[in-house]
């Protein structure tokens, strides 16, 4: 990504630049803004982190990113969620230019990805370039998995996929992208009857609900694919993913572990789209 980065900024004179909003102190996210500024570092990605008090109030967020929706050297524009309890997330997502919603959660964007089919058909998903170009910006931490599904080999053609959890951010896309890799996809969630016989039909198995080890060896179908997206922190202050990683991990073909699994691939994935931002910004394809 560096090269890249470095190539198209002797290309065109300018580089590629990412801004995080952080509002408040969030211990959970200073740690996730931290790891974005690193890796946007990293592969030479100009980054601001942008950290403002608890008490601003949600006019004066949407100053902020409206100055930044207006400032042609920005191409990706990302806010720390969850956001205090007086601001409206949905305000402030709606608040951001589409073309610099580098988190792919504007509605403009999600109803791209659920309205359209992928430009290309013949797109060979690998883990540098797991999703076909959709025209407009796809969640990261979902294309973080297509990634990891990708670097299994596993072909995902009339795969039973059970993705649990219904989120925006998460299980919503994930499991239109799947849909769109031609998985038979059951999306489940907290009032699904017999969670565990659902997951037992699952040849890929993606949690994505914050319940720690809600995923226990009896919702595994021996060979499955198991992604873990939960993080939550125990009393003892350790983190646990949604999946008992101990007790799955030798039914599973593949299980991805909690932290160091899906996380590091939604950064990864962050930088690929603030440069898809970047490109198609240069392009003026918007
Ligand atoms: N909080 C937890 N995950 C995310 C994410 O992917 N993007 C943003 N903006 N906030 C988050």
């Amino acid at each position: 990504m560096q090269q890249q980065v470095d190539s198209m900024a002797a290309e065109y004179g300018r580089t590629p630049s990412l801004v995080v909003i952080q509002v408040g102190n969030d211990p959970a996210s200073t740690i996730y803004v931290r790891n974005k500024m690193r890796a946007a570092e990293f592969c030479h990605i100009r980054s601001q982190h942008l950290s403002l008090p608890d008490s601003i109030t949600e006019q004066e967020l949407c100053a902020h990113i409206s100055r930044l929706n207006d400032n042609n050297d920005i191409d990706g524009i990302l806010v720390q969620l969850p956001l205090p309890a007086h601001i409206n997330e949905d305000t402030i997502i709606r608040s951001i230019n589409a073309e610099k919603d580098v988190d792919g959660f504007h509605p403009d964007n999600a109803a791209c990805l659920w309205l359209h089919q992928p430009l290309q058909t013949n797109h060979k998903a690998s883990i540098y370039d797991p999703v076909p170009d959709y025209g407009c910006t796809i969640a990261c931490t979902p294309k973080g998995i297509l990634s990891m599904l990708a670097s299994t080999g596993v072909e995902l053609d009339g795969k039973r996929a059970v993705v649990i959890g219904r989120s925006p951010i998460v299980g919503k896309p994930m499991a239109k992208l799947l849909l769109d890799r031609q998985c038979t996809v059951t999306i489940a969630h907290s009032h699904t009857a017999d969670l565990p016989a659902v997951c037992r039909e699952a040849d890929i198995l993606i949690a994505a609900v914050g319940k720690p080890k809600l995923i226990t060896k009896d919702c595994v179908k021996p060979g499955a694919i198991v992604i873990d997206v939960g993080i939550s922190r125990l009393p003892d202050g350790t983190l646990s993913g949604d999946v008992d990683f101990e007790a799955c991990k030798d039914i599973a073909s593949f299980i991805s572990p909690v932290p160091g699994g899906v996380g590091p691939m939604t950064v990864t994935m962050l930088m690929q789209n603030t440069i898809d931002c970047y490109k198609r910004r240069l392009n003026g394809k918007h």
